[in-house]
């Protein structure tokens, strides 16, 4: 998979997550499932907190040509959005944008084939999440760095196809094998599917499907 161009002026990067090791290793998960993708022939793609737009805008651009698909992507920061829009065209890819929180205003049910979150996960008080600032929405996950992204995890199995995927990125102290059992009582199996040590950050790629699935 071929890394997007992004552009981000500076006043950008005052509120608009710069594409960092996180992002690249869930692209490096994605780029690895491929085949999978185009076996099965994945057609709706969601990111939730596509910040700059970089990892739903590699996805397009290496399914395009062969589902059909349709992409989309969803971050609470209108400057991710306007930025991931921007991404998207730089890339010669179709991607529909939307501001909202999480997946709160969507509820068609069973579609998507590929779900992508890489979340605020960094460990903080839980104050940090309310902060109103917008750089701070990229990174502060409140207590074990998951208050964001478990107000997502039961939304899950409902907007997810029955042969489709969900990837999450996630570090060590998210506690990753308790975040596997929350998704076994929501009767979706999960594994960790890439990890990588990065200047002090254990990242963890967490992939989910329903039980009972190939
Ligand atoms: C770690 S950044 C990831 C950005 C991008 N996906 C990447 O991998 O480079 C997290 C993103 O989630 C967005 N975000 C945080 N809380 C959110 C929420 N409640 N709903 C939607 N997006 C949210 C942030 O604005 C930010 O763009």
């Amino acid at each position: 998979m071929e890394t997007p161009i992004v552009k981000l002026s500076n006043k950008d990067l005052d509120t608009v997550y710069e594409p960092s090791e996180d992002s690249f290793l869930l692209i490096d998960a994605l780029e690895a499932d491929l085949e999978t993708f185009k076996s099965q022939k994945s057609q709706l793609c969601l990111e939730i907190g596509s910040g700059s737009g970089i990892v739903i805008t590699a996805l397009a651009a290496a399914l395009k040509k062969y589902n059909g698909a349709y992409f989309c992507a969803i971050d609470l920061n209108p400057n991710a959005c306007k930025v991931t829009k921007e991404t998207s065209i730089a890339n010669s890819t179709n991607i529909d944008v939307i501001q909202m929180d999480l997946t709160n205003n969507i509820y068609a049910r069973g579609i998507f084939d590929i779900i992508l979150f890489n979340p605020p996960y960094v460990v903080t008080e839980s104050l940090e999440v309310l902060d109103e600032r917008l750089i701070s929405k990229t990174w502060a996950g409140g207590k074990e760095g998951r208050e964001v992204m478990e107000r997502l995890f039961e939304n899950i199995p409902k907007l997810l196809s029955d042969n489709g995927y969900f990837y999450l990125v996630v570090i060590k102290e998210n506690d990753p094998e308790y975040i596997i059992q929350i998704f076994k009582d929501l009767d979706m199996k999960g594994e960790v599917v890439m990890d990588r040590k990065v200047r002090g950050e254990h990242l963890h790629i967490l992939r989910f499907k329903k039980t009972g699935q190939n």
